[in-house]
């Protein structure tokens, strides 16, 4: 995450990239302009050993570039494109690969704007779309395929986001990507709560990880982005024609902000983990707490099979139920705490809590909310790298005014 893809002397000897705040670049030549363009839009097949070439911003920047390079890395990805947020990675690899006609199976809950891109904005724009219950057996995901293609609408994708937001409920990646597949499906699947360290779509079968790199990539709060990944062709052939025609990829500078997260990722995202495990573990001896969904709380059953075949450690996000199941409890406690600041968003080194139900996720409908598990009473914390005793802390002491 330091150095893979850049080299000093490319840069006056600068030990990290410096930051390509241009437009565009400019050609020796017009017939290298001419080239540079027939390899960007696919006109002629470049020879592996001649460089894509630096065009236009919209089309590549070098901080953009790295980034993919190192991104490719966690995830043993052939290639990745950097987005303006994750909304904008899900949105336009969506758009790049499903056509009207052909519709998407997605797993509920998800985060709250992929819901309404699922619910409202794909179906407006002739991609139906339908859900399974997040966790749902595969031969419920094989049910509902048939179903589309009865109805002489093929399912094209497959779309889960697993541990889902907020609940944390895992949903099996092989076995779903099996279903996909034998419909002539992709599978892609949301990253962003155990990537890019403790969960590996690819490597399950996914056609596509996506990631909000706003989250634990980023991690320090103060960038947006998103990142879509797997076989160079879907993303360098389709997925980034859509990218350049839309205008959605990332900005150099945000992208440079994001290498610099890149080499601290793994100790930031391990010590949230762990103070995620003690927190947990805490919250679910309080007596004011009704339940904790946390992956590392999985003691047996089908929930903690899937864990322990496709995850290998259980992230930094814990949703809980207060015992007192009221919107007032739940914001008695948000309003009392100190040093967890109350915002949406996760992934940062600092610990953020929230209401998901009248914030991340209210834009679902109360009635639907209910049947996929987000209740008035619900909390979630996404635990930051703080010290685990003040976070416990802070919790007891907004945990007594509830
Ligand atoms: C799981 C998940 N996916 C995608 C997104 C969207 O990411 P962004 O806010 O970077 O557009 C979020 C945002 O909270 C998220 O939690």
């Amino acid at each position: 995450m330091m150095s893979h893809g850049y080299e000093p002397e490319w840069s006056e000897g600068s030990i990290k990239p410096p930051v390509f705040q241009t437009s565009t670049f400019v050609f020796r030549s017009a017939e290298e302009g001419k080239e540079y363009f027939s390899y960007a839009y696919g006109l002629a097949e470049r020879d592996p050993a001649r460089p894509m070439g630096l065009i236009y911003s919209r089309l590549n920047n070098p901080n953009l570039e790295i980034l993919e390079q190192r991104m490719n890395l966690w995830d043993e990805a052939e290639a990745s494109a950097v987005f303006s947020s994750g909304m904008a990675a899900i949105s336009t690899s969506i758009l790049a690969l499903v056509s009207p006609g052909t519709a998407v199976l997605y797993s509920r809950p998800v985060y709250g704007g992929t819901d309404l891109l699922m619910e409202s904005i794909l179906p407006g724009m002739g991609i139906p779309t339908r859900h399974c219950p997040a966790g749902a057996e595969p031969e419920e995901f094989e049910r509902v395929c048939r179903e589309l293609a009865l109805a002489g609408t093929p399912c094209r994708m497959i779309y889960l986001e697993t541990p889902a937001n907020p609940t944390n409920i895992l949903t099996d990646i092989a076995a779903a990507g099996e279903v996909a597949h034998r419909h002539g499906a992709l599978l892609a699947v949301d990253n962003t709560l155990l990537g890019p360290l403790y969960q590996h779509p690819l490597q399950l079968g996914a056609d596509l990880v996506l990631y909000s790199a706003t989250k634990f990539l980023g991690g320090h709060s103060d960038v947006v982005a998103g990142v879509a990944l797997g076989s160079a062709a879907l993303i360098e052939q389709k997925v980034k024609l859509f990218r350049t025609i839309l205008g959605t990829m990332l900005d150099p500078h945000s992208a440079w902000l994001l290498l610099r997260s890149l080499e601290t990722a793994k100790l930031r995202i391990t010590c949230a983990r762990k103070n995620a495990q003690a927190i947990a573990e805490w919250l679910a001896k309080h007596p004011k707490v009704e339940r904790v969904l946390y992956p590392g709380l999985l003691v047996d059953g089908p929930q903690r099979a899937i864990y322990d075949r496709q995850c290998s450690g259980a992230g930094a996000l814990i949703s809980f139920d207060l015992r007192d199941g009221s919107e007032a409890a739940a914001f008695r406690l948000l309003n009392a705490v100190q040093l967890i600041r109350l915002a949406v968003s996760l992934g940062a080194n600092e610990s953020l809590i929230e209401h998901p139900a009248t914030m991340t996720h209210s834009d679902i409908p109360c009635e639907a909310q209910r049947e996929i598990g987000i209740t008035a009473g619900m909390i979630r914390l996404s635990v930051g790298i703080e010290h685990p005793d003040d976070l416990i802390r802070d919790l007891a002491q907004a945990l007594d005014r509830v």
